[in-house]
């Protein structure tokens, strides 16, 4: 059975983005493969974190792991930092990566831009996501667009230490869906929706209720050709739109130009909006019942064990492979 392995950092409310290119995919896997979900707080301190809002926003993103369909007796579901090898791995990928090639990631040059006080995790970052996926001798990881370069390096690291050490990693493929891998913020369509944005309006939150969602799509940038067609590079705004109402409903973009053919985008965001809500509702109702119940650490307690038996053999192999400590 093939493996998969997904994280997403806690750092601050789960956006549409993040379900649309990511979550969304993770539910149908369960059957098919062994998976590994985790939430990734160690990834999420590479920047400030207010340490209650942390610890809230880890539990947080938990259940809506579950809520959005991840059965946690299927896959592992685990945080992050309670499994130590993944710390540790991480240490050893930044050892065979080079300051050249962290360089290169643009996530990095994006986050780092301008900024003072920059801390040298936001750097080696990269490394320790390589540890996150080789860990488990992941063969596929899905995400949205933005990772595919670090699944590359990853890809490099994994590459670079068969061939001096010993050939112990498999070799992860990143699994990017066609439609839907990069959803734009509502506010300026050419830039990523993204958790961290100022400004409210750009992004859609799973947790927002019917009448923000409303809100925030009726505002979204268009164009003033009250043409609904898909168009990224002259109507990114309208063509977000329809991208997330095509992922969400299952109808093709064409499918969707013709339905809205004279239509103006009055209309059209009303529809998108509804779409919206219907995809979301159902997964805050069932978040809403897991958020305070015991059952979310019992389950949480038992995906740590279970990634930890499988993360510290590897561990293993990696630290004989390369000579450290007494061999085991
Ligand atoms: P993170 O937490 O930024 O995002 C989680 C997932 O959501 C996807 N995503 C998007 N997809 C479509 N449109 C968007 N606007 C959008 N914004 C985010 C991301 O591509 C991602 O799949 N480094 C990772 C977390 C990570 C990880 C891993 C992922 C750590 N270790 C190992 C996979 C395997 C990150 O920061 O994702």
């Amino acid at each position: 059975m093939k493996t998969i392995f997904s994280g997403i950092q806690p750092s601050g409310s789960l956006t549409l983005g993040n379900y649309l290119g990511a979550l969304r995919h993770f539910p149908p896997l369960q059957d098919e493969y062994k998976c590994y979900f985790c939430i990734v707080d160690q990834h999420a301190i590479t920047v400030p974190q207010d340490r209650s809002e942390l610890r809230k926003n880890i539990k947080s993103l938990a259940a809506l792991y579950i809520a959005a369909g991840i059965d946690p007796n299927k896959s592992t579901l685990f945080i992050q930092s309670e499994v130590a090898a993944h710390a540790q791995g991480g240490w050893i990928m930044q050892c065979i990566s080079y300051i050249g090639e962290l360089e290169r990631m643009t996530q990095f040059k994006d986050k780092s831009h301008g900024k003072e006080g920059v801390s040298a995790a936001l750097f080696t970052y990269p490394p320790l996501m390589a540890a996150d996926i080789l860990l488990y001798n992941t063969d596929i990881v899905p995400v949205g667009d933005d990772q595919k370069q670090h699944l590359e390096l990853t890809r490099d690291l994994a590459d670079r230490f068969n061939k001096k050490y010993n050939d112990i990693f498999t070799i992860p493929e990143p699994r990017i869906s066609e439609v839907g891998a990069r959803i734009m913020s509502l506010q300026e369509p050419t830039k990523k929706m993204s958790k961290s944005d100022e400004n409210k309006k750009a992004t859609i939150f799973i947790l927002d209720d019917h009448k923000q969602i409303e809100k925030k799509i009726k505002s979204a940038v268009t164009d003033s050709e009250g043409i609904v067609s898909f168009d990224k590079e002259n109507k990114p705004g309208v063509s977000n739109l329809l991208t997330i109402m095509s992922v969400l409903s299952g109808k093709p973009i064409k499918q969707l130009e013709k339905e809205f053919d004279g239509k103006g985008y009055g209309e059209f965001k009303a529809s998108v909006a509804n779409v919206v809500i219907d995809a979301l509702m159902p997964i805050q109702e069932k978040y809403y019942q897991l958020i305070d119940s015991a059952k979310l650490d019992d389950y949480l307690d038992q995906g740590a064990e279970k990634a930890t038996i499988v993360a510290n053999k590897m561990l293993r192999k990696i630290e004989n492979a390369m000579g450290l400590g007494r061999k085991r």
